[in-house]
C-alpha cells in the first residue's frame, strides 16, 4: 500500500502527481484548519451576532424564577423518526445576558432615588398582550425618569377577567428585580392621589425613546402624575441594547407569576411531564378566531356557514388583512390558523407518532369534540389543562381567565417541543421564552407549503413527508435567530442578540477582538 510499492506497479505518473497534489493539499488545509483562531469556525449568523462574555459575566439562567422542568432524554425504544421529533436544535450555547452596561449602571442611582414624579399605566387584553404592554411601561418609566405604579389591569370584559396585577403576578418580586432599573411603588402616595391624574391615549405606534422624552418630559415634571394606556406596541422594537435587557429582564425574570399559579403549574406540569416527552400545541380553534381572520373551520357546510354569517354581522372591519382575499387564497397564503386535520398531518410527517403525548392549550375549540377528532385519532395520548386536573383543582383559578392561560402557559414552557397552530402574542412570547431558556425546539409551521401539499391530491405519503421536512428546518425547529433578520421583530420573542451571549472562547482575553 505504500507508495513505493503503488509506482512499482508502473501506473500513470499523472494520476501518482494527482494524488500526491490531493495528499498535500489535504494536509495543508488540516495545518490551517488548527492553525486558524477558534472564532472564525464558522457559526450560524444569530449566534456569531451574539455578544461574547466571560463565564463569570454570563447569568445563570432562572436564578429568581421557577426553572422550567428540562427537556427529557430519549427512551432507547424510540424509532429514528421519534428520535428526530424529538431532537433538540443546536442552541449554540447562547445563554441568557441581561447584565446593563457600565453607563446604564452609573446613571440608576439618579432614576430609582427618590423623585416626584409617578408613572401609571392601565394596561388590557390577553395574557401575553399584558405582558409585552406591561414590558414596556417599566422601559417607558426608566427612560421618563419616573417612578412606575404597579400596573392596572383594565377589567377586561372580553376575557371576562376581573382580576388585579397581584392575582397574575408576584408583586413583591417584580419590584425586587427591578430595583436598580426602575422603583416601583403599589400605589401614588397619599400627597398626589386625590388630583385625576394628567392622562395620554395617543400615543403613535413605534413611538422612539426620544418622541417619550420630548412628550411626557415636562408635563411630568409640571404635573407629577401622568396616566397611560393603551401601551400595545406604543414603543419601538428597536431600542438601545441597555433599554432592550430592561425589556428581557422585565419579561424572563421580573414577570413571575403569583403563587396560587406557579402551584397549579408545577402539579400539572410534573403530572405531564413525568411519564416522558410531550409535545404542547397551542391551538386557535376558537370561533372568534375563525372570524377574524376571514378563515373558515372547515368541518363541514353548516359550521362554515355559521362562520360566515357571524362575520357578515360583524362587519368586514374584524378581517385582520387584505380583504378582498377568498377564504381559499387566505389558506393558500398561509394566512389561516391550522385545523386539528393539518396539524395532526404535519406531527405525523415530522416523525410524531400514535404514542406521542400531546398537550394542547387554547380556548374552546368551535365546534367542540368534531374539531379535536383528526388530533385525538392521530394522537390518542392527548390532553388539556381541564383532563389533566383532578376535580376542584382548578376551580380557585376558574374566574380569571388570565390565571388559566397562566397555567397554559406554564405547561407548554416546559414541554419538550412546542407548536402553535398560529402566530399572536402567547407563540411569541413562549418562542422567545423557551429560546431564553435554551433555545427549545419550537416549530413555526410553514402554513403556506402545508396548504398547498394538502390542496393536491396527487401527492403520496412519501412525497408529503419529503416536502413537509424539507419546508420545516433548522430555524423553523427553534435554532437560535437574530432579531434584526426581520423587520418588526420584537426582542422578547427574538431574544439573540441583545439578550443572549454566547461564552468567551478559552485562551482569548477580555477586550481582545470580540
Ligand atoms: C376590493 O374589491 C372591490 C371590488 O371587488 C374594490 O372596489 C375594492 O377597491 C377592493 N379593495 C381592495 C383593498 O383591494
Ligand atoms: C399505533 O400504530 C400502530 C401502527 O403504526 C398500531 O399497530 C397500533 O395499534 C396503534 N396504536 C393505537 C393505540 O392506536
Amino acid at each position: 500500500m505504500s507508495a513505493k510499492g503503488g509506482a512499482g506497479r508502473k501506473l500513470p505518473s499523472a494520476r501518482w502527481l494527482l494524488i500526491a497534489a490531493c495528499l498535500i493539499a489535504a494536509v495543508t488545509m488540516i495545518g490551517s484548519m488548527q492553525r486558524r483562531p477558534i472564532t472564525d469556525v464558522r457559526l450560524p449568523e444569530a449566534v456569531a451576532a451574539a455578544e461574547e462574555v466571560d463565564d463569570e459575566l454570563a447569568e445563570p439562567p432562572y436564578s429568581d424564577i421557577p426553572r422550567p422542568l428540562r427537556p427529557h432524554r430519549f427512551p432507547a425504544s424510540l424509532s429514528p423518526d421519534e428520535r428526530e421529533f424529538w431532537r433538540q436544535p443546536d442552541g449554540g450555547g447562547l445563554r441568557p445576558c441581561v447584565r446593563p452596561s457600565a453607563a446604564y449602571v452609573a446613571e440608576s442611582p439618579k432614576v430609582v432615588a427618590e423623585v416626584e414624579r409617578y408613572l401609571i399605566v392601565v394596561v388590557s387584553g390577553g395574557l401575553n398582550q399584558l405582558r409585552n404592554q406591561i414590558c414596556d411601561a417599566v422601559v417607558i418609566a426608566r427612560i421618563l425618569n419616573a417612578v412606575l405604579v404597579v400596573p392596572i389591569l383594565q377589567v377586561n370584559v372580553i376575557w371576562n377577567d376581573f382580576s388585579e396585577f397581584m392575582d397574575i403576578f408576584d408583586a413583591g418580586h417584580f419590584k425586587k428585580v427591578l430595583a436598580g432599573d426602575v422603583k416601583v411603588v403599589a400605589s401614588l402616595p397619599a400627597g398626589h392621589a386625590h388630583k385625576k391624574p394628567s392622562e395620554e391615549k395617543h400615543i403613535p405606534f413605534h413611538s422612539e425613546p426620544q418622541w417619550f422624552l420630548e412628550n411626557f418630559h415636562r408635563r411630568l415634571q409640571e404635573e407629577k402624575v401622568l396616566l397611560l394606556r393603551g401601551l400595545d406596541a406604543r414603543l419601538v422594537e428597536d431600542l438601545p441594547r441597555d433599554l432592550q435587557k430592561l425589556r428581557c429582564k422585565v419579561e424572563f425574570h421580573a414577570l413571575r407569576y403569583a403563587r396560587p399559579i406557579q402551584v397549579a403549574g408545577r402539579r400539572l406540569g410534573e403530572r405531564l411531564w413525568t411519564p416522558g416527552p410531550y409535545l404542547a400545541l397551542h391551538l386557535r380553534l376558537e370561533k372568534d378566531v375563525w372570524v377574524r381572520t376571514g378563515c373558515l373551520p372547515g368541518l363541514g357546510p353548516e359550521l362554515d356557514e355559521e362562520i360566515l354569517r357571524a362575520r357578515s354581522l360583524a362587519g368586514p372591519k374584524l378581517l385582520t388583512s387584505r380583504k378582498n382575499l377568498t377564504y381559499a387564497e387566505r389558506r393558500a397564503e398561509g394566512m389561516c390558523p391550522l385545523t386539528g386535520e393539518d396539524i395532526a398531518r404535519l406531527l405525523l410527517a415530522l416523525g410524531a407518532t400514535n404514542r406521542t403525548r400531546v398537550f394542547w392549550a387554547g380556548g374552546a375549540p368551535y365546534g367542540g369534540e368534531r374539531a379535536l377528532a383528526a388530533l385525538r385519532a392521530a394522537f390518542p395520548l392527548l390532553f388539556n389543562k381541564e383532563s389533566l386536573a383532578t376535580r376542584g383543582e382548578l376551580a380557585p383559578l376558574r374566574p380569571h381567565a388570565n390565571m388559566l392561560a397562566a397555567v397554559d402557559f406554564l405547561l407548554c414552557l416546559n414541554a419538550d417541543v412546542f407548536l402553535p397552530s398560529h402566530g399572536g402574542n402567547m407563540a411569541h412570547v413562549l418562542q422567545g421564552h423557551r429560546a431564553y431558556a435554551g433555545h427549545r425546539k419550537h416549530i413555526t409551521p410553514n402554513k403556506r407549503e402545508i396548504a398547498a401539499l394538502l390542496a393536491k391530491e396527487s401527492v403520496t405519503e412519501e412525497e408529503f413527508r419529503r416536502r413537509v421536512r424539507r419546508a420545516h428546518g433548522e430555524e423553523a425547529m427553534g435554532a437560535p435567530q437574530l432579531r434584526m433578520a426581520k423587520k418588526g421583530r420584537d426582542v422578547v420573542a427574538f431574544p439573540v442578540p441583545e439578550c443572549m451571549c454566547r461564552k468567551r472562547a478559552r485562551g482569548r482575553g477580555r477586550g481582545q477582538g470580540g
